[in-house]
């Protein structure tokens, strides 16, 4: 291997490893190979009331159908909680870590059997029905986990919507699925910050039933004891509601195409896709990644700090870890609160050997000084994780060489939403590493790279990264809208998943995604259309028109950055663009907070009226001596404008 940041596999690595490299080869090629074979095989590390006869079933091509495992009975909640007990029941299955360094918790697999009884018993009790949506807006604490699976004990199909939501998003959210139950909080805490979710819920269900859909149901946890309004008969405590009914409740039998759940998530255009997820396949999957990619072993203490909200909450930090028996970690908090050294505490704290977290994370602790680092231990740390946007060389190597102290192989672990698990990343004993490659494809995953005319690129070279064929954990629809599933990630190239990220493939066959080749942007790993933001500026009165685009940050990995032109008679100065910022974080949530706005009389566009966003781009990333061709724009002159006003100047 030639390139620079090489790290082979280190002897320590290898030595109790799951999977070596010989193993990974020869697994790969069977998976590939046979897939129904290998899949047939794997499927049994789930335990199936009924169990299949029919492992594949899935056609990328016309109407797109995915099955796996679909004669086969299964529950969720049974095989992360249930059939461990016997042998771990005493086991920790959740260690929870609150805001505030002084509070945590433990729960073991049989007290998290009660909770999730005792939680699905008051969805019933309040007329929760298989199939029925749940949206659940919760900080990350132990109910949320609760509520997950009391929702897939009793086959309810939940939708997570991140805390961070404003009230409009969360009311789009219920929506789109027409979700008549709510479950929230009555405040969360974060960094010492009181988090209104009752509040916002009260504001979303509003707002909903302007759109038609009416919430039935509130049920509140309470977190803070903040004063919070009540709806008598639509508003119910958990605690009181727990406490009167039974504590046992037998797992529904559903079928492994039956969905486990819905999340959201933003794609080029439009609003946010409510991507479904299934109950067999989708577990299969992030079990057999969580064991095999972290080398997970009995005993591990795992920690994902991801938020509950997001994909990695679902699969890592909640189903995956738990199908396996392992103990997770739920934080609460963030990475700086009270100190920069609060991660490292943490680990110190809980003795964790795994950790998983987001180069945006990363970054910002590198900035702050080594020195909150080093006044930890961190000796307990095995194998270091990162998931959500790429993660730049200087950045891994600081994980590896301060966090990690060359100890710890760092696993850049590359998937999606729509994925369900990681596709592309090395596994420890057996992958060598280097500093800002995913490395290589999962078993069963065949990464393709397309460049603009569909032609597949073989060996080294750049394109647009598609899945040749279907793996058990991907996405099976768009909730409600298929032919919007097919569209968006079937139709850019027939036959094959598109991804909608840009990859290069090296020498060694070593995967390096760039980023994202359509209108979406990941601000601090969290996904973004920016046709979204663009959307909420227009809703404000004084804009007439908007264009957002993102540009490199160094700790967010991508700003937001909005150009927009006022409404006739509107002056442009910074109380509006203070006012403007404002409204966004009002209307989706501070994720969105934009990061520079530029008033431009103009936007550069074609004859036919379409925002030329490369030119945007440029002049955003302060780059503008590049800009290409513009003599097509209908007006040239207002690229001048936009020069001259660029808000990002070096
Ligand atoms: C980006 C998060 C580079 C990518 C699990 C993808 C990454 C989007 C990586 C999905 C990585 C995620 N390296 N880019 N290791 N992981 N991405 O749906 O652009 O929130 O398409 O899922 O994040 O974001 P999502």
């Amino acid at each position: 291997m030639s390139d620079a940041h090489v790290h082979p596999v280190q002897p320590a690595w290898k030595k109790n490893a799951l999977i070596d490299n010989e193993t990974y080869l020869k697994w790969y090629a069977d998976s590939v190979g046979d897939p129904d074979k290998f899949w047939d095989e794997h499927g049994k590390r789930i335990d199936w009331f009924k169990p299949y006869t029919k492992v594949k079933n899935a056609s990328f091509e016309g109407d797109v159908s995915i099955k796996w495992y679909e004669d086969g009975l299964t529950n969720v909640a049974y095989n992360c909680i249930d059939r461990h007990l016997e042998r771990r029941g005493d086991q920790t299955a959740i260690i929870w870590e609150g805001d505030d360094p002084s509070d945590d918790k433990t729960v073991t697999y049989k007290e998290l059997y009660e909770h999730v009884c005792r939680f699905a018993n008051v969805l019933k009790k309040h007329g929760v029905k298989k199939g029925d949506r749940v949206t659940i807006y919760m900080p990350m604490v132990l109910e949320a986990a609760y509520a997950m699976f009391a929702c897939a004990r009793i086959g309810a199909v939940h939708s997570v919507v991140f805390g961070g939501f404003s009230p409009d998003a969360l009311a789009g959210r219920i929506t789109d699925c027409k979700s008549n139950f709510v479950i929230t909080a009555d405040e969360g805490l974060r960094a010492g910050k009181r988090i209104p979710l009752k509040d916002n819920t009260d504001k979303a269900i509003e707002i909903a039933a302007k759109d038609g859909i009416k919430v039935d149901k509130v049920i509140v946890t309470r977190r803070t004891g903040g004063k919070i309004d009540w709806v008598e008969g639509r508003d119910f405590w958990l605690h009181e509601e727990a406490a009167s009914v039974e504590p046992a409740c037998e797992p529904e039998h559903m079928r492994a195409e039956d969905p486990l759940f819905i999340l959201y998530t933003s794609g080029s255009t439009g609003k946010p896709k409510g991507v479904l997820h299934t109950t067999g396949g989708y577990l299969v999957y992030v079990s057999m990644t969580h064991q095999y990619v972290f080398d997970y072993h009995d005993g591990d203490i795992y920690w994902c700090t991801a938020d509950v909200g997001w994909v990695t909450g679902h699969s890592y930090i909640l189903y995956g870890p738990l199908a396996n028996g392992a103990t997770t970690l739920m934080f609460e908090g963030v990475p700086n609160y009270p100190t920069p050294s609060r991660m490292w505490e943490v680990v110190d704290k809980h003795k964790v050997n795994i950790f998983y977290t987001a180069p945006t994370a990363i970054r910002a602790l590198r900035g702050v000084g080594d020195e909150w680092v080093e006044k930890t231990s961190r000796k307990s740390l095995r194998i270091l994780g990162s998931v959500g946007e790429p993660i730049n060389p200087e950045a891994w190597e600081w994980y590896f060489n301060v966090v990690g102290e060359q100890r710890c192989p760092v696993i850049d672990t590359w998937w999606q939403t729509e994925t369900g698990g990681i596709m592309i990343a090395p596994l420890p004993g057996a992958i060598d590493l280097k500093a800002g490659s995913a490395t290589l494809p999962f078993f069963g995953i065949i990464p393709e790279l397309l460049d603009g005319d569909g032609n597949i690129i073989e060996g080294e070279g750049s394109g647009n990264l598609c899945m040749r064929q279907a793996w058990p954990g991907m996405t099976r629809t768009v909730f409600g809208d298929h032919e919007r599933y097919v569209q968006t990630y079937f139709s850019t190239y027939k036959g094959k998943y598109f991804s909608g990220d840009g990859c290069r493939r090296d020498a060694d066959g070593y995967y390096w995604i760039t980023g994202r080749v359509d209108d979406v942007i990941n601000v601090s790993g969290h996904r973004m259309g920016t046709a979204e933001v663009e959307s909420a500026l227009v809703a404000h009165d004084k804009v007439a028109e908007a264009a957002v685009v993102g540009y490199p940050h160094d700790i967010k990995g991508q700003g937001i950055y909005c150009y927009v032109t006022l409404a006739e008679g509107v002056a442009a100065n910074d109380d509006l663009r203070k006012e403007l910022i404002a409204h966004v974080r009002h209307e989706i949530g501070a994720i969105a907070t934009p990061d520079k706005i530029q008033f431009a009389p103009g936007l550069p566009k074609t004859r036919s009226a379409k925002i030329m966003r490369r030119i945007l781009r440029k002049i955003a990333e302060d780059e503008f001596s590049a800009l290409g061709d513009t003599s097509t724009l209908a007006d040239p002159s207002v690229v001048d404008d936009l020069i001259a006003n660029r808000q990002n100047k070096r």
